[in-house]
């Protein structure tokens, strides 16, 4: 393929609600390449998808994930808040992703969400997850707190990771280089050629997040990125098939 992959952003989250089932399923039926989710870890150990620290923007609840048990988070409704269409979705664990996607030919980016403060140990959940649905070859695991990459290379060190950052800070590549971090995400302004010569160099990846833009995908597709991280993905691939 010579264009970036299409990743869809929390699933197809401009057409159902975020990192759930029904952005998921939107997003493999709108042919992306790739979906990203975000996961975190409830009070009672359970890999769910969701973006936020608490349950308050995208349900009918109130509370931080890291309390509440898995029982708790399923009875609430993660759909209304978008559309009344999607009333009582449920939360989904990492689990049910992977379930649903074992035998999908696509890329699952999973971005842990973990504060620095924060310890717990999510990562060995996910390396165990991977591992139980044996699919090694379609995941790459992001996130923006280093030290969980690290924990996942000292896991296994044979799972692609990608690091994720919010400013152009060129010390990313360099660190991506030294711990074997195989691709970086950055925000999609700060790709600049000479980020991706140092990327090619380093024989990293560059997967960009959140490109809704068409001209920018256009753009960043020119610049060699490898990966665009979309809410969009049924547009990101009509642009960029029709390159
Ligand atoms: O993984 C790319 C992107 O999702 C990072 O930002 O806040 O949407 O998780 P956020
Ligand atoms: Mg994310």
């Amino acid at each position: 393929m010579n264009r970036p992959l299409v990743i869809a952003h929390r699933g197809a989250s401009a057409y159902a609600p975020e990192n759930t089932m029904s952005a998921i399923k939107k997003a493999v039926q709108l042919g992306s390449d790739g979906i990203e989710i975000d996961v975190q870890l409830s009070k009672d150990g359970h890999v769910v998808v969701i973006h936020d620290t608490t349950v308050n923007r995208t349900s009918n609840g109130n509370g931080k994930v890291s309390s509440m048990t898995l029982e708790q988070l399923k009875t609430l409704d993660f759909g209304s808040w978008f559309s009344k269409e999607f009333k009582n979705e449920p939360i989904c664990t990492l689990e049910e992703v992977f379930d649903y996607l074992k035998d999908w030919d696509g890329l699952i980016n999973v971005e842990i969400k973990k504060e620095w403060f924060q310890f717990n140990s999510i990562e060995k959940r996910v390396v165990e997850l991977i591992d139980k649905f044996d699919i090694r070859n379609k995941i790459i695991v992001s996130s923006f707190s280093t030290l969980s990459l690290l924990t996942i290379k000292r896991l296994d060190k044979d799972i692609p990771t990608g690091i994720l950052y919010s400013s152009p800070a060129k010390e990313f590549i360099l660190l991506a280089k030294l711990f074997k971090i195989d691709a970086i995400h950055p925000w999609y302004k700060d790709v600049t050629k000479d980020m991706k010569e140092a990327a090619v160099k380093g024989n990293i990846k560059i997967h960009t997040y959140t490109v809704d833009d068409v001209v920018e995908m256009k753009k960043l597709a020119k610049l060699g990125v490898n990966g665009i991280i979309t809410n969009i993905p049924d547009v990101a691939l009509k642009a960029l098939n029709n390159l």
